[in-house]
């Protein structure tokens, strides 16, 4: 890599987007049209569910219009629904939580563990009750999280969880990928996910059950009158897209981890910024590289924000969940995802990015890491 920096633009924020190259879009669109079938019964759409449950390995796919339509039908099809409550991590953005009251449940705000996205076992016990329907679980910018000890004592009290992996496209925890290992994962395909289809989304499952549920309800019952459903099909274009760009995950998720690994590897050890921790034998698909500030977090996030590389705070007004003012009812301490969201910055590092900007991001992050957020 060189440290050239004629590529970049100081006074413009480093484009936190990410437009994949062509993948043959046009030409699917294309086949769609001449099929005709544009609707979200067309084959394409039957196509792209069995493509997607092979790329994650699990049983079943069931594609659906948006991120937000998936949590919602997948919760559904738990029976959340007035008078339950639903566990929720307080790191949750709002995408993440608005699907609750959607289905006219309660969301109980959860701490996370000190540093980390994992659900505070302590605090799920303390939290559980005889209304708890679901849990959701979250890798939050694509990093992986371990929740071993909240999935037992949930597994014991009999409440299925549900990973809202709309971030965490190809995200590994240990031999799994991220949505897998729950009773349902969650997936959005906008168009700022590592798979893109415009607005779109999925749920993966390995319980026929659940997964014949999540069909029925997003599919208005297929009209067989028994049981009640919205429409949440998928189109057929979208659904061809999202064909054609699963099988460049694979090398989108390189770019993106050799990208981390080169600012990583430039941040001083014992500085002032590290990486947010994951578990071991896992892999987060950088999405965002997330960097905690051990100190001086305010200062940090202004000086990066003055290079050109706003923390989600500022970019995004992310907070914990519960000061957001709509979920302020909810509200209960959770100090350590408070921590967290102070603490965080979180970083571009998709393949658009010129090899040069990489070079000149690291080069400033290590400054700061080093010598501190000094005007
Ligand atoms: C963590 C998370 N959950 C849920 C969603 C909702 O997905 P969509 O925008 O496709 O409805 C998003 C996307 O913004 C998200 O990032």
């Amino acid at each position: 890599m060189t440290t050239t920096e004629t590529s970049f633009d100081v006074n413009h924020p480093v484009p936190d987007r990410y437009t994949p190259p062509p993948a043959g879009e046009m030409d699917a669109i294309a086949e769609v049209f001449s099929d005709g079938r544009l609707s979200g019964g067309a084959p394409v759409v039957a196509f792209y569910e069995q493509a997607l449950a092979g790329w994650f390995k699990v049983a079943r796919a069931i594609a659906v219009n948006s991120g937000t339509s998936a949590l919602h039908a997948t919760l559904t099809a738990l029976e959340v629904k007035p008078g339950t409550e639903v566990l929720v991590p307080a790191t949750a953005p709002l995408p993440t939580a608005m699907p609750i009251l959607t289905c006219g449940a309660t969301p109980v705000i959860v701490d996370t563990l000190p540093r980390t996205l994992a659900l505070d076992p302590t605090d799920v016990e303390r939290k559980l009750s005889k209304r708890t329907r679901a849990a959701i679980t979250l890798p939050l910018w694509g990093y992986p999280t371990d929740d071993t000890a909240a999935a037992a004592i949930l597994t014991d009290a009999g409440v299925p969880v549900v990973e809202d992996a709309c971030q965490a496209h190809g995200t590994t925890v240990r031999d799994r990928y991220a949505g897998t290992g729950t009773a349902a994962g969650c997936f959005s395909t906008h168009d700022r996910k590592l798979l893109a289809t415009g607005e779109g989304g999925f749920v993966l499952t390995n319980d026929p059950e659940l997964a014949e549920r999540i069909d029925f309800y997003t599919h208005l019952g297929h009209l067989q009158g028994r049981v009640h459903g919205v429409n949440y099909k998928l189109a057929a274009p979208l659904a061809a897209i999202g064909l054609r760009r699963l099988p460049r995950l694979h090398a989108q998720l390189a770019a993106r981890r050799r990208h981390a690994r080169h600012i990583l590897d430039r941040l001083p050890p014992g500085g002032l910024l590290r990486e947010l921790a994951y578990p071991d034998d896992s892999q987060p698909n950088y999405y965002q590289l997330v960097l905690t500030a051990t100190a001086h977090q305010r200062e940090t996030a202004a000086a990066l924000e003055m290079l050109g590389l706003p923390p989600d705070s500022r970019r995004y007004r992310y907070r914990p969940l519960h000061q957001q003012p709509m979920f302020a009812p909810y509200a209960s301490p959770c100090p350590n995802a408070e921590a967290l969201a102070t603490s965080t910055v979180q970083l571009p590092v998709h393949p658009n990015l010129p090899e040069a900007t990489v070079e000149w991001m690291a080069a400033r992050i290590a400054t700061i890491a080093r010598e501190g957020p000094t005007p």
